[in-house]
């Protein structure tokens, strides 16, 4: 856990509510948590599921690793610290996106359990939806779209997660999709479907 340094700060409420911003919204807020190995779809999945709530007029908004590692993550690495402390802030950025009541989708590997567990716990109840985006690391390795499981097998990439880096995967996400066995557009039916059951969107 990073410490707080400074002191003398205290909580400003402002007038407009959560509730407020949901009622305007016409849906519920939340954080939809993409956790899997690099090329198991994660980003792939969240463009997708965005493009169909964005249909239904839900308000969405993605933070991708890759695209987070460019600006407010540049000075990260992936170091087990580094890759702590870039799911920290990512979780932060969340909390702050579902308080704003929109639907966050966000694809990182985020590999560490503490780390999602941490997430899940400065979050509000069912605010944290945690998808396991399982997809076995052979496949991930074959389909290798950004060419990183050749690089990282060749010792080009030090610390490359499922080849010499762990990934520990959840043992109680709310979903589980698997990314080897079903389409695009099925898994983001399944991200669609829990979401509709739990009333954070309105059903199509
Ligand atoms: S995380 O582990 O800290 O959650 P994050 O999702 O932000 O990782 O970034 C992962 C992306 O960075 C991968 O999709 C890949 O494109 C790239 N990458 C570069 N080096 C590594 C590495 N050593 N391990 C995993 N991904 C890496």
């Amino acid at each position: 856990m990073t410490e707080q340094k400074a002191t003398n700060i205290v909580w400003h409420q402002g007038s407009v509510t959560r509730a407020d911003r949901e009622k305007i919204n016409g849906h519920k807020a939340c954080t939809v948590w993409l956790t899997g190995l690099s090329g198991s779809g994660k980003s792939t999945i969240a463009v997708d599921l965005e493009k169909r709530l964005w249909e239904r007029g839900v308000k969405t908004y993605i933070l991708d690793g890759d695209n987070i590692r460019h600006g407010l993550n540049k000075n990260l690495g992936f170091s087990p610290e580094d890759r702590t402390e870039n799911i920290r802030r990512i979780g932060e950025v969340a909390k702050l996106f579902t308080d704003a009541g929109v639907v966050a989708l966000t694809a990182f590997i985020s590999p560490y359990r503490a780390d999602r567990d941490q997430v899940r716990k400065i979050m509000g109840d069912g605010d944290f939806v945690e998808v396991h985006v399982d997809c076995p690391v052979e496949v991930c390795e074959q389909r290798d779209v950004k060419g990183l499981y050749k690089k990282a097998r060749a010792g080009e990439i030090k610390e490359f997660t499922g080849i010499s880096a762990p990934y520990e995967a959840p043992t109680k996400p709310e979903l589980t999709i698997n990314t080897a066995g079903q389409t695009v557009a099925e898994s983001s039916q399944q991200i669609l479907a829990y979401l509709e059951q739990k009333g954070i969107v309105p059903r199509a």
